[in-house]
């Protein structure tokens, strides 16, 4: 695969992978090259607030599944996956094209279908364990961390890193300008990347990861990555979504100030990243 892949092709091919990598190792330039790129990123005072743990051994990765599997399973049961995130559902085409945001679960077992919109709704409490789609995520979710080549995880600084402070907004914003980079990287590399966030939403969990790491006390773990080559033939999750939509720029777009719509000019401009002769156009 071309290194050299122009910037407008990785942004267009850039997703997230939610299906597993081929179990082929990173090779180790493809490492540093990602290392390299990404901290090239910019950072406040050039503090590089960041640092990053590499993770192959299989008995480590096989930690993080069970991890992930478990922090999924008690996300689900206690109802906290749902009540937080259940605003970002959406469970057909027409739902998702009414806000352009969200993800679509487009992907659910037979026996689910009818009561999908039930599993992911608030107030079923425990119901059968949300039917039985608590075991069924936690098992992918799993699955899908044991079977990966490599982990990374990614530490902030904590004497940069403070929620709530000035320092703590831009160690944040810098951090995002690392993850973008490792993601346009690994996409031009023909990799992919995966956020794993439950064994950070659940408080025992996170530290059980911080353990298992070694993360010492002065750096705060805030970002967990499978990473890998593509397998174009890899199968879905039992229960999968997919997320290419956008808003458009005159639904995200002010004009000089704060409700002032973009000039029809802005509007209706050629669109360089989607137009035909780019390419395929994968928006949708
Ligand atoms: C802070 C953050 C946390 C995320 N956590 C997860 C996660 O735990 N699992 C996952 O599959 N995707 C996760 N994502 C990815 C988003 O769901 C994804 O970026 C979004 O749906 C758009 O899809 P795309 O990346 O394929 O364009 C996360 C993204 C961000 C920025």
């Amino acid at each position: 695969m071309n290194v050299n892949m122009d910037l407008l092709e990785a942004i267009r091919r850039r997703r997230t992978t939610n299906t597993p990598f081929s179990p082929e190792p990173v090779s180790n330039e493809h490492k540093r090259l990602l290392i390299e790129t990404a901290t090239r990123a910019p950072s406040h005072f050039n503090s590089q607030p960041w640092r990053f743990v590499i993770i192959e051994d299989k008995a480590r990765i096989q930690a993080m599944a069970n991890i992930a599997g478990d922090s999924m399973k008690r996300l689900m049961d206690e109802g906290a996956f749902v009540s937080r995130y259940r605003r970002y559902f959406r469970f057909s085409k027409q739902e998702t094209a009414k806000t352009n945001s969200g993800i679509y679960i487009d992907n659910v077992p037979f026996f689910l279908r009818p009561l999908i919109k039930l599993v992911f709704s608030d107030n079923v409490g425990n119901l059968l364990s949300r039917l039985g789609a608590s075991r069924i995520l936690a098992r992918d979710q799993r699955k899908i961390v044991e079977n990966t080549p490599m982990l990374l995880a990614i530490v902030l600084d904590k004497q940069e890193y403070k929620p709530g402070e000035l320092s703590g907004l831009y160690a944040s914003i810098t951090l995002g300008a690392v993850i973008q980079t490792f993601w346009l990287v690994t996409t031009s590399l023909n990799m992919g990347m995966q956020f794993i966030s439950t064994p950070l939403e659940v408080k025992d969990n996170r530290e059980r990861v911080e353990t298992l790491l070694h993360i010492p006390a002065q750096y705060e773990l805030v970002a967990i990555f499978r990473m890998g080559y593509k397998d174009s033939n890899a199968a879905r999750n039992t229960i999968d979504w997919t997320s290419n939509q956008r808003k458009s720029i005159t639904d995200l777009v002010h004009y000089n100030e704060w409700g002032t719509a973009i000039p029809p000019e802005l509007a209706t401009a050629r669109s360089l990243l989607w137009d035909e002769e780019h390419g395929t156009n994968t928006r949708n």
